[in-house]
């Protein structure tokens, strides 16, 4: 066993952050050998029940879960910061030629290796990923994290239309490849499997068909897509599959819409959209700056929190402008008070992180996995300095509260904040 004794972040079941100025975080193995949280509370209390155990005092540090990305693009690192009329013109011009160089096994593996030391560089300790339409992309990404020991989960895009050559994939071998991955992946360690068809309008009914009839049996590998992101988008999607009610709807006919689907964006629902949400269990990777940057509109977090489904936070790199957490957290906060309906929330600095931990994870079915430090959660965590930058120092210096701390960090942290992230 070892432990650490610092301030510590953590989430109660109600979702309320739990903080210990002068914390203690004991990890140890479970039963099954898995490095966990044994135990988590006030130093003083708890340091008598582990004598001879080795404690790091981290003086000034705070340790906090390691964050939780919903949705992000591995190969679209590259893509960040390019600059489109749209999302669709955005795909045509950027993201599909980046894509189709993932053809190139070396390159996928050099990508591979850097996006991941990126993530843990911003501390970030799990993600959903999509990789590209080639499988080889899938296996360069699992390969890399599993040397690293992440909980990582990807998968291989399916489009097997109105995509151009380079990642456009065939109907029947994409869903044999997409069940071989599964083989070897899904459970492989901490890794895991998602079916991910890429969005309505780049897969065939056959494609979405099979992908269903994969996702019912797998029930425990997720499913991530995309939806009503941009309204050329939805236009498109429901001239293609004019018998189903929405946008949303198409997945749900497709048997794509249960516990572990993950769906980005979910900005333009109507409220029977909101419920089928609710109802089947799916849950909204919310990606504020990739939709400021995209110019997509604003998640309605009022209209998600009356409808009761469940969502949590995501770069959507390379959409999204930047693999931080802080930087996320804080266009989340704009878009809470943008409103979709201008009746604007305030969205609370503690709700902002449970988004991008525990409440990530329960979306992705795994709370009291990841996302958390109570006891039995895998270690995976960050140490943050609250004093990296000399504005940063001064603010958090000033701090009233856990609020004021926690806002501050949000507002003003970057990558700088992050001195390590540990995994397992
Ligand atoms: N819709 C279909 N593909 C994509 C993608 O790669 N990024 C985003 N943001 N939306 C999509
Ligand atoms: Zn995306």
């Amino acid at each position: 066993m070892k432990a650490y004794r610092s301030a510590i972040l953590r989430f109660a079941d109600d979702q309320s952050a739990v903080y210990e100025k002068d914390g203690l975080l004991v990890i140890g193995p479970d039963a099954s050998g898995r490095q966990v949280v044994r135990a988590v509370g006030d130093y003083a209390a708890l340091a008598p029940n582990f004598p001879g155990v080795a404690v790091e005092h981290l003086p000034g540090r705070i340790i906090a879960p390691g964050f939780i990305d919903l949705h992000i693009h591995f190969p679209q690192t590259d893509v960040i910061g390019s600059p489109a009329a749209g999302l669709l013109p955005w795909l045509e011009n950027y993201t599909f030629p980046h894509e189709s160089r993932f053809a190139d096994e070396a390159h996928a593996v050099e990508l591979a290796t850097f996006f991941l030391d990126e993530l843990l560089r911003h501390g970030v300790t799990t993600a959903l990923a999509f990789a590209t339409s080639h499988p080889s992309s899938v296996n360069a990404l699992m390969a890399e994290a599993q040397k690293r020991g992440m909980r990582l989960i990807a998968g291989k895009v399916l489009q097997d239309r109105h995509s151009p050559d380079g990642v456009r994939d065939e109907t029947e071998q994409s869903l044999v490849d997409t069940e071989t991955l599964i083989r070897q992946w899904h459970g492989n360690g901490r890794l895991g499997y998602a079916i991910t068809p890429r969005f309505a309008p780049s897969c065939s009914e056959a494609q979405l068909r099979g992908a269903g009839e994969l996702a019912a049996k797998y029930p425990d590998v997720w499913v991530q897509s995309h939806v009503a992101e941009n309204l050329d988008e939805i236009k498109w999607a429901r001239e293609l599959f004019p018998k189903s009610r929405s946008y949303l709807a198409i997945y749900d006919d497709f048997g794509l819409m249960r516990d572990r689907a993950i769906y980005a964006h979910c900005i333009h629902f109507d409220d029977e959209d909101r419920a089928l949400m609710r109802s089947t269990g799916a849950a909204a990777a919310v990606s504020p700056t990739s939709n400021l940057f995209l110019g997509s509109g604003f998640f309605d977090y009022e209209a998600a929190q009356r409808a009761g489904f469940k969502y949590g936070l995501a770069s959507d790199v390379g959409g999204g402008t930047s693999f931080s957490p802080f930087h996320t957290m804080l266009a989340a906060y704009y878009v809470g008070r943008e409103g979709q309906t201008k009746k604007g929330v305030s969205l609370s600095p503690q709700d902002l992180w449970w988004q991008h931990t525990a409440g990530a994870a329960r979306a992705l079915g795994l709370d009291g996995v990841v996302g958390n430090l109570q006891p039995g959660c895998e270690a995976d965590f960050v140490v943050l300095d609250p004093a990296a930058t000399p504005l940063l120092a001064r603010k958090t210096a000033q701090a009233g509260s856990l609020d004021e701390l926690l806002f501050s960090l949000i507002v003003l942290g970057d990558d700088r904040v992050i001195e390590k992230a540990v995994i397992a």
